[in-house]
């Protein structure tokens, strides 16, 4: 079949890059999706199971490093977009390694680039009809004063709002852990890439995700799969850092709206004006949680154990994603609520597909699979 788009999305294995692979691939049969994936301890070939027998879906594993190979994929598949999600993506695992973070994230970014820059500049029509879009997160910003008394409701939130700053698409980077230090490196080669060579690329800042298939390190699976099994949930400090929480599927949707419809070299910024305390969301979760068990409201609150603060804690995220809305028309269609209980609901209906990530057994499952081919 002659697909009428060729798009590359890397680290669809991962979190939130199979809710996009997904999206796409069902929602674009006239594209031939490719995911890339090297599939660390993050990635998870489960998450895509539903997506093996469609015709326009391909699954690669590779190195985002591996530049000649990289190359290659472009010109066998003629690749015509990308969508860059692969990363190293847990602070906590970046304050211990942060080697690996600048290989995968900076390297592995610049090597993309670089290999889409050669491909696309060797056609007849260069880089015209073609996209770099880069994914990276709202952690670049470095972290916002909470100044405000708490809980205080602001014009352009629904919820409450801890401080008078939002992250706009015009604050300054900067990056407070290693993380986000090596995002932010990323962010800045795509821009190079743009304003030096003409690259066609878009960057997108998003706040913190929840949702299914989140790696158990992340704050809610982890603390999901900790109540069910009755284990300590180790908050951080005194619980009061504030995140900006968006439904993962409402950002696929968002990269959907941006990758066909946003301005090339444009930066847009995607949250959900849903700011809370971590003590409040963890008390949302163990609610929930408990009641979802058939467990008395509130039994589990005697598992919240605080422990020492991670190192440069950031304060507070907060998201201000107006342009994205008054220039593409994209907002998130889930309340939090609503959000909050389809993702209990989820871990707690998938409780084999969390048993075989924290026994380590999903990580067989690409050897079986791909055996022979
Ligand atoms: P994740 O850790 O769940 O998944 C990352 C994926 O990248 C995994 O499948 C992994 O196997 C793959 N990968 C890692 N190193 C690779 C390499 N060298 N080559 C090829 N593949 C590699 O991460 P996520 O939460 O899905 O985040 C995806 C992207 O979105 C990241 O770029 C992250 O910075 C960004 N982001 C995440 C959030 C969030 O809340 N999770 C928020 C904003 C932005
Ligand atoms: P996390 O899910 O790691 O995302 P990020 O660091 O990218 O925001 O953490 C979300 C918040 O929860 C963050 O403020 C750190 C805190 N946290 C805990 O208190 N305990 C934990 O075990 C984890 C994983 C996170």
């Amino acid at each position: 079949m002659n697909y009428k788009k060729s798009i590359v999305i890397t680290g669809g294995a991962g979190f939130i890059g199979n809710h996009v692979v997904r999206l796409f691939v069902n929602k674009y049969p006239e594209y031939k999706i490719i995911c890339l994936d090297k599939l660390t301890y993050a990635g998870n070939l489960e998450n895509l199971k539903d997506l093996e027998d469609k015709p326009n879906y391909k699954f690669v594993r590779m190195d985002i490093c591996d530049f000649e190979g990289f190359l290659k994929l472009m010109q066998d598949e003629q690749v015509d977009g990308i969508i860059h999600l692969a990363a190293e993506s847990h602070v906590d695992r970046s304050i211990k390694d942060p080697f690996t973070f600048a290989r995968t994230n900076v390297m592995g970014t610049l090597s993309l680039l670089q290999a889409a820059k050669t491909y696309w500049e060797s056609l007849p029509e260069k880089f015209e009809g073609k996209r770099f879009y880069h994914i990276s997160t709202d952690e670049v910003y470095g972290a916002l004063k909470m100044d405000t008394p708490e809980g205080r409701k602001d014009e352009i939130s629904a919820h409450e709002v801890y401080g008078s700053a939002f992250f706009t698409e015009d604050t300054k980077y900067q990056p407070h852990s290693p993380y986000s230090a090596s995002k932010a490196s990323s962010d800045h080669f795509v821009r190079a890439f743009h304003d030096t060579y003409g690259m066609p690329t878009i960057v997108t800042n998003c706040s913190n995700n929840y949702g299914p298939y989140q790696f158990p390190e992340k704050l809610i699976p982890l603390f999901i799969n900790n109540i069910r099994h009755r284990k300590p949930l180790p908050v951080y400090g005194k619980g009061k850092n504030v995140r900006d929480w968006l439904y993962v599927e409402d950002h696929a949707r968002a990269i959907d709206t941006i990758f066909h419809r946003g301005k090339i070299a444009e930066t847009y910024n995607i949250g959900g004006f849903n700011e809370w305390k971590n003590i409040d969301i963890i008390k949302v979760v163990i609610k929930t949680v408990d009641r979802l068990l058939g467990r008395p409201e509130g039994t589990d609150l005697d598992l919240i154990t605080y422990v020492t603060d991670r190192l440069g804690h950031d304060a507070r995220y907060a998201i201000d994603s107006r342009k994205l809305k008054n220039e593409l028309g994209w907002e998130p269609s889930l309340q939090f609520e609503e959000g909050i209980e389809k993702t209990v609901r989820w871990y707690l209906d998938h409780q084999e597909w969390m048993d075989r990530i924290t026994s380590g057994e999903y990580e067989k499952y690409y050897e079986e699979m791909y055996k022979g081919r």
